[in-house]
């Protein structure tokens, strides 16, 4: 079965292009949706056979598709694949799926009525390590899973102004205090950029098979790199070089959430303070040992296991006369060691069987396993492995981390969207 997909929001969407030159099997392209014609005409110089739109509505309408990949400014994608599964296709959605909870119980009920296959593209879940993580987790070999830690720290701050130096979508303010925007989530008080570091996470925990997201609360700094770095590139006079323009902002977000089997998930998002990237920053606590991602680009990811790694936990090297597991008398103190050590043994399929391909796709190989899990889904042959479910209890940390932030850190519980 070969989808007919149309992807929605020309500039991310375009570094999907790749991904489908590999896919052409499972997936063929067929149109394009943007509301820039300058984007429309880049996307079908070179290919006549491309349909392009300028308005999303009418790009549903098409019976010439099956399945749209939203692409689009933040808070379009709730609203879009409503429309989009309301009219019978299938929908990927970007990152992050829902902006309130209204939008999140709604999105749940359109799949649950339509039928029509859902599935969030958190490309983070798929990458290398992510995914042999989970691996292991699944084969209990970090034992009973305790604690996890997330960041998605990206300093975003040349993304907030165009050309004319109006703001983009990822400055305009909080939901509800666009300007003359779409709003954006990454700059609101609160977590407004959740997913990649939430969602290997409960990928790992199995959140919404075996656990649940209980209750959250987040703490946001002040913003303070934002109108320094405004200061430093706009005119004298503009209205955004003062601090007041930036008073509904914050420079970083910590999330705590307490899962339902007692488990403590800590997660950081960061898009304005200076700084060189740490996109996927994770940790993994069990009563087996623990994993440690490497602290940037370019250092390899750790893991101690009890009985596989080197040494022993506790170390209790001082007290010969206490209890000691018979034949560990000697041994030295837990030491780290690689975790691509552990490949042969525990690297997952798809990264052993694809994943030349997948690097070559670019992103880390995340955006070729999403698009190759939302065929497969399409196709029937797995359930969407990142389903609607997933898709609003993770962005539902959003809307609710701003609840938090005006309720002074008040946690606050997170909806079971499975059993309502
Ligand atoms: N998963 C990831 O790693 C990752 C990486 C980058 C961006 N993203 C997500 O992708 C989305 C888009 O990001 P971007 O960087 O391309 O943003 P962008 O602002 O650069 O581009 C958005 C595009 O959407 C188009 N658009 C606006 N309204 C539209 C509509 N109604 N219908 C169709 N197209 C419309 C715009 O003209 C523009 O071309 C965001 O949600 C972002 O968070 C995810």
């Amino acid at each position: 079965m070969t989808i007919r997909l149309a992807v929605a929001g020309g500039n991310r969407g375009a570094r999907f292009d790749q991904v489908l030159g590999g896919l052409e099997e499972q997936i063929e392209l067929v149109s394009v949706c943007d509301p820039s014609e300058q984007i429309r005409s880049e996307w079908t110089n070179g290919r006549p056979e491309l349909k392009a739109f300028e308005q999303f509505e009418d790009l549903v309408e098409d019976p010439g598709i099956d399945a749209v990949f939203i692409a689009t400014p933040m808070l379009l994608h709730a609203g879009q694949a409503l429309t989009a599964l309301n009219a019978g296709k299938h929908v990927l959605s970007e990152v992050i799926a829902a902006a309130t909870l209204d939008e999140c119980h709604a999105l749940v009920e359109t799949v649950e009525k339509t039928g029509m296959t859902y599935m969030m593209a958190e490309n983070y879940c798929y990458r290398r390590e992510a995914m042999m993580v989970k691996n292991m987790a699944d084969q209990n070999v970090f034992g009973d899973l305790t604690y996890a830690e997330g960041a998605y720290i990206h300093d975003c701050r040349d993304l907030m102004f165009n050309a004319d130096l109006t703001r983009t979508w990822r400055a305009n303010g909080s939901v509800a205090g666009t300007q003359g925007g779409f709003g954006s989530t990454q700059s609101s008080r609160g977590n407004g950029y959740p997913t990649h570091s939430l969602g290997p996470i409960a990928q790992w925990l199995g959140i919404n098979r075996g656990d649940r997201l209980a209750r959250t609360t987040t703490f946001v700094t002040k913003s303070a790199a934002r109108q320094e770095w405004a200061r430093s590139v706009l005119p004298e006079g503009h209205f955004d070089r003062k601090d007041a323009a930036w008073a509904d902002f914050t420079d970083s977000a910590t999330t705590l959430i307490e899962t339902e089997q007692g488990r403590v998930i800590c997660l950081r998002k960061d898009s304005a303070s200076p700084r060189p990237h740490n996109m996927a920053l994770h940790s993994l606590q069990g009563t087996n040992g623990a994993y440690l991602s490497g602290r940037f680009d370019g250092e390899g990811p750790l893991v101690w296991l009890d009985g596989v790694s080197e040494g022993v936990s506790p170390a209790n090297l001082g007290y010969r006369d206490k209890a000691r597991p018979a034949g560990v008398a000697n041994s030295t103190r837990a030491a780290w060691q690689t975790l691509w050590d552990l490949s042969d043994r525990y690297e997952h399929p798809y990264w052993k069987q694809f994943g030349d391909e997948a690097i070559q796709a670019g992103h880390g190989g995340g955006d070729y396993f999403v698009m190759y899990d939302f065929a497969r889904a399409v196709a029937g042959e797995i359930e969407p492995p990142i389903d609607v479910y997933d898709a609003v209890t993770w962005s539902s940390i959003f809307p609710i981390s701003i609840e938090n932030v005006k309720r002074n850190g008040e946690p606050l519980d997170v909806p079971d969207f499975r059993n309502r």
